[in-house]
């Protein structure tokens, strides 16, 4: 069945909201905070994770009235259809069970009337013998040496996943080198290949499709390249798999189908981190963590299925989203890891978010007439300091933040993690309660300042305040406190969806792009001039064929 088609805003929680913001959205943080349970009230905690949304511009009653938006919009309703298998996905036919891929206690889910779980377990299973095979050094490259480089050739989801999980995992790291190649531009496969040997390398060609023109292209320049070495074109079974829904596409490439690692069309590109697309993870950190990182989003995921919605940590998040986006009107959410591990992780929920809620068009076929899916961004804590937090703490635009840091550090140095934690702390704290009149006066007195100088200087170093934050502290980066974290944002994404009675799990807004891409690809094969198009995109492609080498 597919999901209620509920407008948001006309449910009578919305209306609700809009009155209640009309008369708390000028109230301050520092107001809201002589409340002293103020913590206790508005925080909450999942295994090793604490979640603190006690600095975010609510009160009680706020929250009792998005909580019944999501009632209102049959988000129990739609929680429980994408667990069960309904085909939620209705503009490409799908049931969405990346939930599936992960549910470690095997209960059976059903697509179409099939239980999928077989399936599921036999590719982790195959996943499991072939990561050890490699990692262990049983898995021989066709000169009879061990594989030391794995170059995982993929893009979107086929890519950001890994690469985000196998970076944050890195303390966990196997005896294997990881490369990840994406990109078209021939650069990143030819600065890969470099530093690769074709007796000992790997590849892994991830593509849920097997047509996605980027994946494809640098597939066959690592085949070319791998059959100009010593390597004949037997020796391409030791050293090629594929990770794919697309069997012929797989054979048609020459891969050997039982080096093909499967998943299914009910599995998102965004979402297929967890599937067979995992491979890269299961040998750059070892099959029994991967196993952890699944084990950590099934604790999450039994978590957003069964907890109270005001216990939710996925709904309250996203629900906090909504009150920013629809009544605050923020456009971006800044995602800030004071954890260097988690460099990627706002990239990769760059995808997951913007890729799965960023649609114009409402599940009645029906222009919406209120904001969807916000912009995502950001870097790891304390880089990110000293480049954008400026605008964050001055700027003109309302910028809700998620901090996150592991408690402990593992790497443990001196006194790095204070320090990386007391800037943690203080930002929150300064985006929160900024700096007064007074105490701005009071510091340039007390430096000596004249009564000219602070009249000048004064209005500069005053901080406003009232910028918003969630704060996750977890007690250190396992990989199931990953599973768990990754989890949570995207169920996060699921709820908004549900609520902005969108459809988040196609991505049709990436077509148009390659299909003007193929259309063009034969008109630069030549040096005719090009008038087939508009006169800028004629004048950009005339200007290339003259300046390109000859
Ligand atoms: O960019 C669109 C998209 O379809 C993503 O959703 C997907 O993750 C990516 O392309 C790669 O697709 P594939 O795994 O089929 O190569």
């Amino acid at each position: 069945m597919s999901l209620e088609k509920i407008n948001p805003t006309q449910t009578s929680a919305w209306r609700k909201l809009e009155k209640h913001y009309s008369e708390i959205h000028h109230h301050s943080l520092l107001q809201m905070f002589q409340d002293e349970n103020r913590f206790e009230k508005f925080h909450l905690k999942f295994n090793d994770i604490l979640f603190d949304y006690s600095k975010n511009r609510i009160n009680e009653e706020t929250k009792k009235l998005l909580l019944e938006l999501a009632e209102e919009c049959q988000l129990k309703d739609a929680i429980e259809k994408q667990f069960a298998g309904d085909l939620i996905n209705e503009t490409e036919g799908r049931a969405v069970l990346h939930t599936a891929l992960r549910n470690r206690d095997n209960q059976p889910v059903f697509v179409k009337g099939k239980d999928v779980m077989p399936e599921v377990n036999a590719v982790l299973e195959q996943m499991k013998v072939f990561s050890e095979k490699v990692i262990s050094g049983k898995w021989k490259g066709f000169s009879g040496k061990e594989i030391t480089d794995v170059v995982n050739i993929g893009i979107g989801g086929s890519d950001l996943g890994p690469v985000m999980v196998t970076e944050a995992l890195k303390h966990y790291q196997t005896r294997l080198n990881l490369h990840f190649v994406s990109n078209v531009d021939g650069t990143h496969i030819a600065e890969t290949l470099k530093k690769v040997n074709p007796e000992t390398t790997l590849f892994i060609i991830a593509s849920k499709t097997f047509t996605t023109q980027e994946t494809m292209t640098n597939a066959h320049t690592a085949r070319n390249w791998f059959l100009s070495s010593e390597a004949k074109e037997s020796d391409v079974a030791k050293h090629f798999v594929a990770l794919s829904t697309n069997q012929s596409e797989v054979e048609k490439f020459g891969i050997d189908t039982k080096n093909m690692f499967q998943f299914w069309d009910w599995v998102g590109g965004r979402y297929s981190l967890w599937s067979a697309i995992g491979l890269s993870i299961c040998l750059g950190v070892g099959y029994e963590n991967f196993e952890d990182l699944l084990e950590g989003a099934f604790a999450m995921d039994t978590h957003f299925k069964v907890a109270d919605f005001e216990e939710n940590i996925p709904v309250i998040l996203a629900l906090l989203g909504i009150w920013y986006n629809n009544f605050f009107g923020a456009e971006s959410i800044a995602i800030l890891p004071y954890e260097q591990y988690l460099s990627r992780f706002a990239a990769y929920f760059q995808q997951g978010d913007m890729e799965s809620n960023g649609k114009y068009v409402d599940r009645n076929g029906k222009v919406v007439n209120y904001q969807t899916g916000p912009i995502i961004w950001g870097e790891p804590g304390t880089n990110g300091q000293h480049a954008f937090y400026q605008l964050i703490h001055q700027g003109t635009k309302l910028i809700p933040c998620d901090f996150l840091a592991g408690a402990n550090s593992l790497n443990p140095i001196g006194d790095h993690q204070i320090k990386l934690l007391s800037n943690f702390f203080a930002q929150t704290e300064a985006l929160a309660f900024g700096k007064s009149e007074e105490i701005v006066v009071e510091e340039l007195k007390k430096a000596g300042k004249t009564e000219e100088e602070i009249e000048f200087l004064k209005p500069y170093k005053i901080f406003e305040g009232n910028r918003p934050s969630n704060s996750f502290i977890y007690k250190e980066l396992t990989p199931k406190t990953l599973g768990s974290l990754i989890a949570m944002y995207e169920h996060k994404i699921f709820v908004q969806g549900v609520i902005w009675n969108i459809f988040s799990y196609d991505q049709w807004g990436v077509e148009l792009g390659k299909q003007l891409a193929n259309q063009i690809l034969p008109e630069l094969e030549n040096e005719n001039q090009i008038e087939s198009h508009d006169s800028s995109t004629n004048g950009l492609i005339n200007a290339y064929k003259e300046m390109r080498h000859k």
